[in-house]
């Protein structure tokens, strides 16, 4: 695990209060990697990427689901609309929690989710009381991840599933160049910590899961930084974000980083769908 611990919490807060905005100007209503098979869209790649999650967790129509760090509700409201899930999203910020529970009502979801601003490492849910705990691109922000999958697991009735997508350290041991230049990922992306594909499934299993499926989709998203860095400098993000703040700055100054630690190993892109053991 690569570990950045000097990330505060209100950072992260703050950040996706104040960014929400760019992203759905950048990037679209998922702030997550795009999966590319061919020539997608980006928007189309975006969608990709969640139903490729979405099968294979197998998950059934009208599943309760407790989306974890939903962002703008673009999982939740997908979960909803395709599948008839009954989702719960929650998110660190007040404003993507706002700006979520606006969008499905204006669209008119059914079954509506429901979104929180609270705290994934702090939450409590009633024990047993979902089918699926669903998590894209949100446990690279979590402080105790081991303590947040053991949390997790109360929450799933036995069978139930977690269908995970997240940012991963690469495979140890990492030179001092790749450590480096991962670790300039987790301070400008406001991560205290990456964990390894082997960490994550250590983590599922001494939480009381068995991990099913997992793998590596570095090489079919990476294509996203690229967009993003073309993106960014033919709009005018740049300098809405030197506006803002040194944070924003930082932030955007790090999309070459990532492109370069995929391309070189120091980081990968990894699913896990984990079944919580009866
Ligand atoms: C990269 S975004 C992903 C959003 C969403 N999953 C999607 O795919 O569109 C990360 C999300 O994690 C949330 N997050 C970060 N730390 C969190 C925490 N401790 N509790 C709840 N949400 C958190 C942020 O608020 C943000 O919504």
């Amino acid at each position: 695990m690569i570990e950045f611990p000097t990330v505060q919490k209100q950072v992260i807060r703050n950040h996706y209060d104040v960014s929400t905005l760019f992203y759905r100007l950048l990037w679209g209503p998922h702030i997550h990697h795009g999966y590319w098979e061919a020539k997608e869209t980006p928007a189309a790649a975006q969608i990709q990427l969640t139903e490729r999650l979405a099968r294979m967790a197998e998950i059934e129509h009208g599943s309760r689901v407790y989306d974890i760090g939903c962002g703008m509700g673009g999982s939740s409201v997908w979960l909803a609309r395709q599948l008839g899930c009954y989702v719960t999203g929650v998110t660190l910020s007040s404003v993507q929690r706002n700006w979520a529970s606006w969008a499905a009502m204006l669209r008119g979801v059914t079954p509506r989710p429901r979104f929180l601003r609270d705290d994934a490492e702090r939450i409590e849910f009633e024990p047993a009381s979902a089918d699926v705990v669903w998590s894209i691109e949100c446990t690279e922000h979590l402080f105790d991840k081991p303590a947040f999958f053991r949390k997790s697991a109360q929450w799933l009735r036995p069978g139930g599933r977690f269908a995970l997508l997240a940012w991963l350290a690469g495979k140890d041991p990492l030179t001092e160049e790749q450590t480096e230049l991962t670790r300039a990922v987790c301070k400008g992306m406001f991560c205290p910590s990456l964990g390894s594909q082997s960490d994550y499934a250590g983590w599922f299993e001494q939480a009381g899961y068995r991990v099913i499926k997992q793998g590596l989709w570095t090489r079919n998203v990476e294509q996203t930084w690229e967009i993003c860095l073309r993106r960014i400098d033919r709009s005018g993000v740049r300098y809405l974000a030197r506006l803002l703040g040194q944070n924003h700055t930082l932030f955007l100054n790090h999309f070459q980083a990532i492109l370069d630690a995929y391309r070189t190993g120091a980081m990968e892109y990894g699913y896990f769908v984990a079944e919580k053991v009866a």
